[in-house]
């Protein structure tokens, strides 16, 4: 698990009673509230502070490092707010999730619900997806839309979308740990599918 800041998602995926066991959680920055609340609970918490290293591909080198010596079968980035390197992706391309607070491929990159709002599109959401080296573009394993009010703001669209975002990522990562999940050709097959992959959310 790959965070930078508060966490929510790590702790939603944490909290849903999957079939897995999260083995360490790292985050580029020491203070991150996610990290304490994974101490807190006895999951391995690793702080890799990426100010104390210039060049990226060499910070991310030592972070691929430090992952595989916990030997996950899957890499979950929770909120991790750096851009990968190549090299980084190509080491764990296939067992790379993300979530990305927006309908990808619309608004791909920061500012998802400003963004959302001054384009007055009505519907907004998540996405969960296997990250490839075209950022925010790799093959998509999950969405779920909200409603856009006429009396947002990107606060109140955020919180309306996070909530989703508590929803569709435990689910992923079921899906993933049950083996359930085959990428062809860019997309992302559920094997024995008998639920929908979009969710939509009424009256959130
Ligand atoms: C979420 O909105 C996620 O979609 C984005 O960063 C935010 C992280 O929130 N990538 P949290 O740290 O999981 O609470």
């Amino acid at each position: 698990m790959l965070l930078s800041g508060r966490g929510s998602n790590f702790r939603a995926i944490a909290e849903a009673e999957l079939p897995i066991d999260i083995v360490a959680v790292i985050s580029n920055r020491p203070q991150a509230a996610g990290l304490a609340w994974a101490r807190e609970r006895g999951i391995q918490a690793v702080a890799l502070d990426h100010t104390e290293h210039a060049d990226r591909a060499a910070f991310d080198a030592l972070l691929a490092d430090e992952i595989e010596r916990h030997c996950p079968d899957l890499v979950v980035l929770a909120g991790y707010m750096r851009i990968l390197s190549p090299g980084f992706i190509a080491r764990f391309e296939g067992r790379l999730l993300n979530i990305h607070p927006s309908l990808l491929p619309m608004f791909p990159g920061l500012k998802t619900h400003e963004r959302a709002l001054a384009e007055g599109v009505k519907i907004h959401g998540c996405t969960v997806h296997f990250v490839t080296a075209d950022l925010d573009h790799g093959p998509i394993v999950i969405q779920a839309a909200v409603p856009v009010r006429g009396d947002d703001t990107p606060d109140t669209l955020a919180a309306r979308v996070l909530a989703q975002e508590h929803r569709i990522y435990p689910q992923a990562v079921r899906w993933f740990a049950e083996g359930r999940l085959a990428i062809r050709d860019g997309r992302v097959n559920l094997k024995d599918n008998s639920t929908s992959q979009s969710v939509l959310a009424t009256g959130a």
